[in-house]
């Protein structure tokens, strides 16, 4: 038997599909080459000589997936939110990120942002760097060594910010594709492309990316109708487009032969969300950020069930916690928010569908990612609800919602695709 083959054993959680809580109690989930191998109730005959990791009473789940987050914004979390998004980029974001153009720096910052994120239920993220390339390497090479499997992207922007942050296109571009060359040196964690968003790129910036997205065949990522100023500055910029997803997509950015996730989508019109649902863009929902810098409340419920494709992020630092339980609790409550307040015809989410948005439902971008159904990637993580103190008795369902809604968010154990973290 190959020593790469392995079993948990616990009660085993997941989702296949957004309505679908499955349960298994004390079973074993078989691990084979850093593959879902299966589930069962006792072990069959041929993985019988397998190691086992017996977990007792622990809940074991899919790694939760962090599709939007800016690992060089972590130092600020919790700070300077009484702004409105655009502010908030000149006051916070743009003045933080300005100092990653110094290693020593990027080294203490991005160091610390590895250790919470492995530390964390998080096992896959889409992390925006900043433009500077050094330091995007030198993150990605501390998540290579934290054993995560990410992607990570060095940020362009030549328009609309301070000078010290300002590339031109021509260096931007330059720069990019030289980091795309150097990123081949990776094998767990990629490069995605990320241009900040359409105010801070001109046309030329995207059309040259269009052109090393097609070259180097690597996916994108950018904001997307946050918040209603940004969105009619969009309007001055582009004023060929209809909507502000096509300032993407006239770029062929959006989908299709271009896998994109596009962060917040709270203000996207029918035609936008249109063009997002035929062109399979996934929209990484970040409920924290969107009440923290008072975006509004995305529809989410409503792309679940017109059939987007929609995952969780914590955004930091527009939200404040790195906790993927902590988004899913934030996407439930907000969407309660909307259905009293704004969309009586549209029921708030459930736990189900927050766990799956927060698993299958982003993991899809790094392909079969987010369940454990069999083939798909040894992503799981192991939590002890047994410090969570409670005079009741719960069934699994309910130790679920408590580890989701009552839990410090750090996982017993974490398996990344069948490799232990620990
Ligand atoms: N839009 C452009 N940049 C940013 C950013 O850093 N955070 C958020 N939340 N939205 C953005
Ligand atoms: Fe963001």
């Amino acid at each position: 038997m190959n020593k790469s083959t392995f079993a948990l054993k616990g009660n085993i959680f997941y989702t296949p599909t957004p309505n679908q809580l499955v349960i298994h109690p004390q079973s074993y989930l078989v691990c084979e080459n850093g593959l879902v191998a299966g589930i069962f109730e006792q072990l069959p005959e041929q993985y019988t000589n397998i190691p086992v990791e017996d977990h007792g009473n622990r809940l074991i789940l899919p790694g939760l997936v962090d599709l939007h987050v800016h690992a060089s914004q972590y130092a600020y979390r919790g700070l300077g939110m009484d702004m409105e998004l655009l502010q908030w980029l000149e006051s916070n974001a743009f003045p933080e990120e300005s100092k990653f153009a110094d290693l020593d720096y990027a080294k203490q910052a991005y160091s610390l942002f590895t250790q919470q994120l492995t530390e964390s239920a998080t096992t896959r993220a889409c992390i925006f760097a900043t433009l500077h390339r050094p330091a995007t390497l030198l993150l990605t090479q501390l998540l290579e060594e934290s054993g995560m499997r990410c992607y990570v992207g060095k940020v362009n922007m030549d328009r609309n910010c301070p000078d010290i942050l300002q590339e031109t296109t021509e260096e931007s571009l330059a720069e990019t594709r030289r980091w795309l060359e150097e990123s081949k040196q990776f094998t767990k964690n990629k490069p995605m492309l990320t241009p900040r968003f359409t105010p801070t790129c001109t046309d030329e910036l995207m059309a040259g990316l269009s052109q090393l997205q097609k070259e180097f065949n690597v996916p994108f990522q950018s904001h997307l109708s946050e918040n209603i100023p940004e969105i009619e500055w969009v309007k001055e910029l582009c004023p060929g487009t209809r909507f502000y997803g096509e300032a993407y997509s006239q770029f062929d950015l959006f989908g299709g032969n271009c896998p994109t996730v596009m962060a917040h989508c709270v203000w996207s019109d029918a035609d936008e969300r249109a063009l997002m649902k035929q062109n399979g863009v996934f929209i990484a929902h970040c409920p924290q950020s969107n009440m923290n810098i008072s975006s509004g409340i995305a529809p989410v419920k409503s792309y679940l069930l017109e059939g987007q494709k929609v995952g969780l992020g914590s955004d930091v630092a527009g939200g404040a916690h790195l906790s993927l339980f902590r988004a899913m609790t934030d996407a439930i409550q907000c969407s309660k928010l909307r259905w009293r307040l704004v969309d009586q015809n549209t029921p708030a989410l459930t736990m189900p569908e927050a766990l799956y948005m927060a698993t299958k439902g982003g993991g899809e971008l790094f392909g079969k990612v987010g369940s454990f159904e069999p083939g798909y990637a040894f992503d799981a993580i192991v939590m002890d609800d047994s410090d969570i103190p409670t005079t009741r008795t719960c069934n699994l369902a309910e130790r679920l919602e408590r580890v989701v809604y009552l839990s410090n968010g750090k996982p017993h154990a974490k398996y990344v695709q069948g490799e232990k973290l620990f």
